[in-house]
């Protein structure tokens, strides 16, 4: 069989028609809202993408060519003020047009059927293949690079991720935040900067974001506007449509790194000192119990990740995530993530239930990816009955509003426990807290090493162990300062030396400490 035998339409005519012969087709048929035909198509686009594909259904994709000329004829497609060089790929209105009608004479030549039982590479390439021949077939004059552009861009529109594949492919990319299809930005070494990157429109977005989380068996729309999903690769996705979303369609993709980021790493981007990490590593094999706190996007996941990593190999890991985003490397490790409702309602599974689900699993240790609500309860009680040494990530600004939102959590337990009790629970259950910040300039540092050392009447009482104190910006808006240790003898030290870890008296002498370590 040859090579563009297996995915093609034999029962249609083979020879390339223009976007106006379908228009004449389409004027015969009694015409849907748009939003039904484009949703057809979406499902036909991600049926071509690798999914299972019922037998087409040519009359909506030739009904959806003028729709989609439309469009593009309002909205020059893909084009628009670069501040990125991904805007490069996007193209001209000329080409915008091309590839529109490259498009529709694709899917009428696609036999979607066939699409879905051919293996992913093989139908890329099948693909390739026949958007190459209707080119040359259309006879239009284009260079060389313009030539791949267009194709590479018709290929991923069917394939892929549309305008993101670019973004999604490119390795320096660490998020991806579409606000709006006219608004796509990225994070790139921490910094946030605007793409030239669009979508035609807010429909066209909704298809690709359809076309996202359809790959991980989700659905998104008005009825259900919010999905977090995490992708086959290990990405972290989030979309949320009207009419929850005011402003159009949003999707926050974080890439998932295959080679995420070691505490080694962490220090020589200067987040924390090397006497930091040697500190936190003996924390850790020392099973002290720690609650890693930061705000949004400051690295809470990145350094827990790279703290389980000091976990012996002998023990017996649980973790418990929403979107499973640890990459734990122990043979010994069991993955639990938690389960939104389904359509009618059931079917939820929370972090709470896994948590106490966990406590029935022998596990030496407990890894919640992040406690949010009445998990925190079980969680601290479970660090305060036997299970020392778990370690969770919280959304909080510092070490003493960490210690305030886990009150709150307990709250959300719906426990009734006086306050006094609430404290005394956290302050021997929780060892230390690691504050995590993303500061201005994009960089991320461990801004406190705080330790919980027991109660004053009512009060929890804290004591700084490390920190970091910003002095300034230097002239590239880089953020200056130093870490410091604050000379004091950590409580915990008699744990970690009974674990077999010795700090000489100098260790923990009050100090500035070099920021990077390299300088
Ligand atoms: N120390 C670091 N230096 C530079 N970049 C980092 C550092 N730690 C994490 N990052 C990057 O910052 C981004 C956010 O990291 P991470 O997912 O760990 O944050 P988070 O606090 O868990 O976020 P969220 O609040 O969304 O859960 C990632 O792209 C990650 O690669
Ligand atoms: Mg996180």
């Amino acid at each position: 069989m040859g090579m563009l035998d297996r995915i093609q339409d034999r029962r249609r005519p083979e020879s390339p028609a223009s976007p106006d012969s379908n228009g004449a087709r389409v004027g015969q048929v009694e015409k849907p809202a748009t939003g039904e035909v484009t949703g057809k198509v979406a499902r036909a686009l991600a049926q071509a993408g690798g999914q299972k594909a019922p037998a087409a259904d040519s009359a909506a994709s030739s009904k959806s060519a003028p729709e989609r000329q439309a469009t593009t004829s309002r909205k020059p497609a893909l084009t628009g003020q670069s501040t990125d060089p991904a805007a490069a790929g996007s193209g001209s209105a000329a080409n915008a047009a091309l590839k529109l009608r490259l498009h529709t004479d694709l899917i009428k030549r696609l036999d979607l059927a066939a699409v879905g039982k051919v293996e992913q590479s093989v139908v890329g390439e099948e693909i390739r293949g026949i958007i190459a021949e209707l080119l040359d077939g259309y006879g239009v004059p284009l260079s060389r690079t313009d030539r791949q552009r267009v194709l590479d861009e018709t290929a991923s529109e069917v394939l892929g991720f549309g305008p993101l594949d670019e973004l999604i492919r490119d390795p320096t990319v660490s998020d991806i935040l579409v606000n709006s299809a006219s608004k796509v930005y990225v994070e790139r070494a921490g910094k946030l900067s605007l793409t030239g990157v669009r979508f035609r429109d807010d429909e066209h977005l909704v298809q690709i974001i359809d076309r996202i989380v359809s790959q991980v068996g989700r659905r998104i729309d008005s009825s259900s506007p919010m999905v977090d999903a995490r992708l086959p690769d290990g990405s972290r996705v989030n979309a949320v449509i009207p009419p929850v979303a005011l402003d159009g369609p949003s999707l926050s993709i974080r890439r998932f790194s295959e080679d995420p980021y070691k505490i080694d790493d962490l220090v020589s981007f200067g987040s924390m000192t090397a006497e930091m990490a040697a500190f936190l590593e003996a924390v850790v094999c020392s099973r002290l119990n720690v609650i890693v706190s930061g705000g949004t996007g400051s690295g809470k996941t990145t350094l827990l990740n790279c703290l389980s990593s000091f976990i012996p190999e002998d023990e017996r890991v649980v973790t418990i995530e929403d979107a499973a985003e640890l990459q734990l490397q122990q043979p010994h490790v069991v993955r639990l993530e938690t389960r939104p409702a389904n359509l009618e309602g059931k079917g939820q599974v929370t972090a709470r239930d896994l948590v106490r689900n966990t406590l029935r699993m022998r596990p030496d240790r407990i890894v919640v990816g992040e406690v949010r609500g009445g998990e925190a309860l079980d969680m601290l009680q479970a660090m305060n009955t036997g299970h020392d040494g778990s370690i969770t990530t919280l959304h909080a600004n510092t070490p003493r509003d960490c210690l305030t939102r886990l009150e709150m959590m307990i709250l959300m337990a719906g426990v009734e426990l006086p306050v006094k009790a609430m404290r005394q629970q956290i302050s021997s259950a929780v060892d230390l807290v690691v504050q995590q910040a993303r500061m201005r300039d994009g960089s991320r540092k461990i801004t406190r090493i705080t330790e919980v050392v027991g109660m004053e009447g009512d009060v929890v009482t804290t004591q700084d162990i490390f920190g970091y104190v910003v002095t300034g910006l230097d002239d590239d808006g880089k953020v200056e300062g130093h870490f410091n240790c604050d000379g004091i003898r950590p409580r915990c030290i008699d744990k970690l030396e009974a674990f077999g870890y010795s700090f000489e008296p100098e260790f923990f002498a009050s100090r500035k400490m070099s920021c990077n370590p390299s300088s």
